[in-house]
């Protein structure tokens, strides 16, 4: 038997609104309990329309500016998605869409979206938790199999997961302040480069001599997964003022030394918790041997490069899914969808956002919200 299933993905959760189409072929009789394993899936489109420029004059992303942006552009990128498929609803087996944990505004635009187009066209319907999209990317991209590690790793977010299932989450640490992405971002605000911050001092950083100025690595000496990252910023800040006071001024060496001693921090601080997460997670999983990274955060260069040679030492695979699938988009939606109707799971019009939404819903909570929402 084969099984084709075609899934219209829909995320709204944060400033990017985003549709996607993505078909998984099911065979055999087995599809329902791993589908991935036995099947394949493939990604028809995906549309992402950001904002960028409407909350560039606030320093970050502003919730009402965002809501309406997400309720004006959402049915024109659904309608994108399909057109760049080649399909029409009528093609369309499923509605999978972002519910939560995001702002509340974006993410109503969503659920109303999809609730009505479910309802129009008689077609069943799932809530995604949005972390859940981006945990089970690798999945998507790589075709993983369950169990692995997961550093989600983005301008909300930071945790680490041990992946079991489509609902089987358990976070091993992550963040008790800022989200590195945010890190980055408010890094480079306050280096006077442009947002988002992350490539910006990814570049500079490539110029910098690390060594010049030495920032914190928090938590380092602390045991355990849990991270921190605000601090970090403020010894930048810090040291900045320092620089200008003596020196009347930043000049761009002084700069790329800065973005390049932050970004070795932030790479020490991911790369030792990595490492400890990683042996927590092959003491319970010796033989499935995967550390996969998600989230914007994963693009970097020097980050990637410190996961990769704590992987290898630990003689576990690492895998990196492309840029475009590690920011937000709707295709890791649409997948999560796709294994959430074969595990039996929808739901009806009753589906409400949630602004939190832990995917481990047994830890506590380790952070409030962020300039991007609830963070866990
Ligand atoms: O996953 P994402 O698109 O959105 C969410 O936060 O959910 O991640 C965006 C974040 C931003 O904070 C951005 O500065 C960061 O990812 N980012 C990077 C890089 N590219 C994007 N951070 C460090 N280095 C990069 N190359
Ligand atoms: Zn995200």
């Amino acid at each position: 038997m084969t099984k084709k299933s075609t899934i219209l993905g829909i995320e709204s959760s944060c400033d990017d609104t985003a549709a996607a189409v993505v078909r998984w072929d099911m065979h055999g009789s087995d599809a329902r309990s791993d589908a991935r394993s036995d099947g394949s899936a493939e990604i028809l489109s995906s549309v992402v329309q950001g904002q960028l420029e409407l909350h560039h004059a606030y320093g970050g992303v502003v919730p009402e500016i965002a809501a309406r942006a997400h309720a004006e552009k959402i049915d024109v990128v659904v309608k994108q998605a399909l057109i760049e498929a080649d399909l029409s609803l009528s093609d369309i087996d499923g509605i999978a869409v972002t519910s939560g944990p995001g702002l509340i505004g974006g993410v109503l635009s969503g659920v109303m979206c999809a609730k009505g187009i479910a309802a129009g066209a008689n077609l069943p319907l799932v809530g995604v938790n949005h972390l859940a999209g981006h945990a089970l990317t690798p999945r998507l991209t790589d075709q993983i199999p369950y169990p692995y590690l997961m550093l989600l790793v983005s301008g909300g977010h930071c945790q680490f997961l041990i992946v079991r299932g489509v609902d089987d989450f358990t976070r091993l640490g992550g963040t008790i302040d800022d989200a590195p992405g945010e890190a980055f971002d408010k890094t480079a605000r306050l280096l006077g480069l442009a947002q988002p911050g992350g490539p910006s001092i990814e570049n500079e950083a490539k110029s910098g001599d690390p060594t010049r100025f030495r920032f914190p690595r928090p938590l380092l000496n602390q045991p355990g997964c849990n991270l921190s990252f605000s601090g970090l910023k403020t010894a930048l800040l810090r040291t900045r003022d320092q620089v200008i006071a003596e020196k009347s001024g930043l000049t761009r060496i002084d700069r790329a030394d800065m973005c390049a001693g932050f970004q070795a921090a932030v790479v020490d601080v991911l790369s030792e918790k990595t490492a400890r997460a990683l042996a927590l997670y092959l003491a319970e999983n010796p033989a499935v041997r995967t550390l996969a990274v998600a989230g914007g955060v994963a693009a970097n260069l020097a980050i990637r490069g410190g996961l990769e040679s704590v992987s290898s030492g630990f003689d576990t695979n690492f895998v990196a899914p492309p840029l475009a699938l590690c920011t937000d988009n709707a295709a890791m939606i649409a997948y999560a969808g796709l294994e959430l109707f074969a595990s039996g799971a929808s739901d009806d019009m009753t589906l409400t956002a949630r602004p939190r939404w832990p995917l481990d819903r047994i830890s506590p909570h380790l952070t409030g919200s962020g300039k991007k929402g609830a963070k866990s």
